[in-house]
């Protein structure tokens, strides 16, 4: 199992989650964390630290939801802009939380920094 981060963080990304994570295995979009399914160890500490209640246990969603969450999770850790430090949430948060659908909406954008430049 692996523990993901779901719609719910788009365009709000609080960052209270990065702070918490024994493993450092969150990954930055734009507008967006992921978790590294492959480096996350399960423990479940980042759950209640996330104001949107946006990371769930992958067993908790239906099949097709959870394949693609996976999918989304990993590509976003692929980037490979590695977050360890909580950073202020986006400016516009509030507006953003709890709208459905903001992935089909809005999309994951990349984050313009660099891994190099971190
Ligand atoms: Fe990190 Fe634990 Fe959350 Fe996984 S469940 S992302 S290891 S804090
Ligand atoms: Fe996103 Fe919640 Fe973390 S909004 S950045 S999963 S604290």
């Amino acid at each position: 199992m692996t523990y993901l981060v779901t719609d719910n963080c788009i365009k709000c990304k609080h960052t209270d989650c990065v702070s918490v994570c024994p493993v450092d295995c969150f990954y930055e979009a734009d507008n967006f964390l992921a978790i590294n399914p492959d480096e996350c160890i399960d423990c479940g500490v980042c759950v209640p630290e996330c104001p949107e209640d946006a990371i769930v246990a992958d067993y908790e969603l239906q099949p097709e939801t959870r394949e693609k969450w996976d999918e989304i999770n990993r590509r976003v850790s692929d980037w490979n802009v590695n977050i360890v430090d909580q950073i202020d949430p986006l400016a516009d948060h509030k507006e953003f939380s709890g709208l459905p659908n903001k992935y089909e909406t809005f999309g994951i954008i990349p984050s313009s920094i660099l891994p190099m430049n971190r």
